[in-house]
């Protein structure tokens, strides 16, 4: 078995923040995020000091409600630290996070948080490489805290629906009935944002989604993000200038050194910024 892989016994449900299988039926009540104002984050002068590094040093952003925000940046800017501080798995220093207008998410715990409905996707793919393809979107739609259900009731045709339209989505119909453990490295990838998307997160956060991806591969998760552009609010980081080109389009793509934001606006906009192309698109 893979360091990666999770083995679900009689009884267990699968923890999206943790990553652990957990022994309860418990569910938190996903609370209603209130988007009135059209932000679903804001983070507000958030600092983090690492033995006194500021990792994160006075970041301020905001993602409106349907939109797919690139965030890019050289190594060590602070990016997956910020994904680390939204989804609670670090705590700032100072500073506010508030998801929608009312949430403050440095009160909260990351089992709190995922529970809110942000959903993250690690660098390195963490699918339940012994079960089927099939199975796997069946355990994360099980796991969905709206939804009152145990992991051996049967699924009904709504819920078959459900999880056919995501394995279009992501590519892998007809591969439903392979072993997680046996897909390609990019198909393990795109089944990890179709658990994902199965629970319907208010906000996805992706971390490198096209690292170690094939051409063809990284191509086709561009597809997939674009199909997704304004059905859900999503924040992704990546170093493949020519992916992020593919996703951006006229949206903002923010720029992260140093802990805070260097530039902000279109790609044309930030690749032109002189700023930019001396601490990351020059090198
Ligand atoms: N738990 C920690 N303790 C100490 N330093 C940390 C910790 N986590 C991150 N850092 C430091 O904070 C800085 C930001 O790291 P982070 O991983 O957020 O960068 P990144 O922008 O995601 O980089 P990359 O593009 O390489 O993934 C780095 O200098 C890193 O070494
Ligand atoms: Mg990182």
């Amino acid at each position: 078995m893979s360091e990666h892989s999770t083995v679900l016994q009689p009884g267990q449900i699968y923890d999206s923040a943790t990553g652990d299988a957990t022994a309860s039926f418990e569910r938190v009540k996903s609370s209603q995020v209130d988007t009135s104002h059209g932000a679903i984050l804001y983070l507000e002068d958030i600092t983090v000091s690492f033995d006194g590094f500021k990792a994160i040093n006075n970041l301020n952003l905001d993602i409106s409600v349907g939109e797919l925000r690139c965030i890019i940046g050289p190594n060590g800017a602070g990016k997956t630290t910020m994904m680390d501080i939204i989804t609670g798995k670090t705590k700032p220093t100072s500073g506010k996070v508030f998801f929608g207008q009312s949430m403050d998410l440095t009160k909260m715990t990351e089992v709190e948080i995922a529970h809110a409905g942000i959903g993250r996707k690690f660098q390195r793919p963490t699918v339940f490489e012994q079960h089927t393809v099939f199975d796997n979107l069946e355990l994360a739609m099980k796991m969905d805290k709206r939804v009152k259900t145990t992991l051996f009731a049967k699924l009904n045709s709504e819920q078959r629906g459900k999880i056919d339209n995501i394995l279009q989505l992501i590519r892998l119909n007809g591969q439903e009935n392979r072993l997680a453990g046996l897909l390609s490295h990019g198909q393990k990838q795109w089944l990890e944002i179709g658990m994902l998307l199965i629970q319907e997160p208010q906000l996805i956060l992706l971390d490198e989604p096209v690292a170690g991806m094939s051409d063809a591969e990284t191509a086709r998760t561009a597809e997939l993000l674009n199909e997704l552009r304004g059905k859900h609010s999503i924040m992704v980081v990546e170093h493949d200038m020519g992916f992020v080109t593919e996703i951006a389009q006229q949206g903002k793509v923010t720029v992260l050194h140093e802990g805070s934001v260097l530039a902000q606006g279109t790609m044309q906009q930030v690749q032109a910024d002189e700023k930019v192309i001396e601490v990351y698109l020059g090198r």
